[in-house]
């Protein structure tokens, strides 16, 4: 895998920090709840990410890792609680502005890629620059997005569209797209889910010089065992909140394991009268 590049002068500026007593904290999220229908998924989740941290989060099928996930990059705007990213509180922002707050100071790598299947590679990871407020010039973004492809070794299937490639290669498609604007932070599902373990290892490799060499903040919803060697805290989702856990949750598998009938109903509201 090519070494990093150092950030250009090209990269967007960090937000600006509405709190600065917050500034020190990429993430603070406080008593978040989210519901569907009946269903209390997120029951009082809170958590908070310095600057600088590379943190796991783990839980079983179903605990809700992607809602939490989709709640803190500011996709899901339907929850209750308080959410602070960049020292910003998302309620209080435009749609407009969290778009772009998104667009270019967040990666997301989703759990199921949303890539486009009508467009290359290459086009997937110039997607982020179509929608951006300030977008980098033609040639500059195709640059930018060799090298992100090259970051994850698919410089040679630049032109392949998403249904010619495997679900490794979708996988690491999405992740150079997260990177195309050089975020300050990266939201991962599951990012080395559907690669083999070389590949894999690969991948953490470079989680692990983003985060040393650029000072990226990643927030990885994993249950793979070597993200404990790179991780510096592992989270759980328990009951609906968010506990501390340990490299023992990646070493044992729970991504597979369903929750228990009986860890259910705690989360169930009850029938309206
Ligand atoms: N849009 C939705 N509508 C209804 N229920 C949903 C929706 N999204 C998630 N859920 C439910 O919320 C719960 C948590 O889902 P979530 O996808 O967050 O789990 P997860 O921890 O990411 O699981 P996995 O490890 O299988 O990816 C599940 O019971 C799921 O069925
Ligand atoms: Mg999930």
């Amino acid at each position: 895998m090519p070494e990093p590049s150092s950030s250009s002068a090209e990269s967007p500026s960090p937000p600006s920090v509405a709190d600065p007593a917050a500034a020190a904290f990429v993430i603070v999220a406080s008593d978040v709840r989210r519901s569907f229908g009946r269903d209390a998924v997120l029951c009082g989740a809170s958590l908070q990410v310095k600057q600088g941290e590379l943190l796991a989060l783990v839980g079983r099928s179903g605990s809700g890792k992607s809602t939490l996930l989709s709640v803190l990059g500011g996709l899901d705007r339907d929850y209750q609680g308080q959410v602070t990213l960049f020292g910003k509180d998302l309620a209080a922002l435009s749609d407009a502005a969290l778009s772009q707050l998104r667009n270019e100071h967040i990666g997301f790598v989703f759990q199921s890629f949303h890539l486009l299947d009508h467009l290359s590679a290459l086009e997937n990871v110039l997607l982020p620059n179509a929608f951006a407020a300030s977008p980098l010039a033609h040639a500059a973004a195709h640059e930018r997005a060799r090298e992100a492809l090259a970051r994850v070794d698919l410089a040679d299937r630049a032109t392949a569209r998403p249904p010619e490639l495997s679900g490794g290669q979708k996988q690491r498609v999405a992740l150079a797209r997260a990177l195309f604007f050089r975020p300050q932070l990266l939201l991962c599902d599951e990012p080395t889910g559907n690669l083999d373990v070389t590949t894999g290892q690969r991948i953490i490799e470079l989680f692990a010089t983003l985060n040393q060499r650029e000072g990226l903040t990643l927030l990885l919803v994993t249950h793979e065992p070597r993200v404990a060697a790179v991780a510096r805290r592992v989270l759980r989702i328990d009951a609906g909140q968010v506990v501390s856990g340990s490299a023992t949750d990646l070493v044992t598998d729970q991504s597979t394991e369903l929750a228990p009938d009986s860890a259910r109903p705690a989360h169930r509201q009850e029938d309206p009268p």
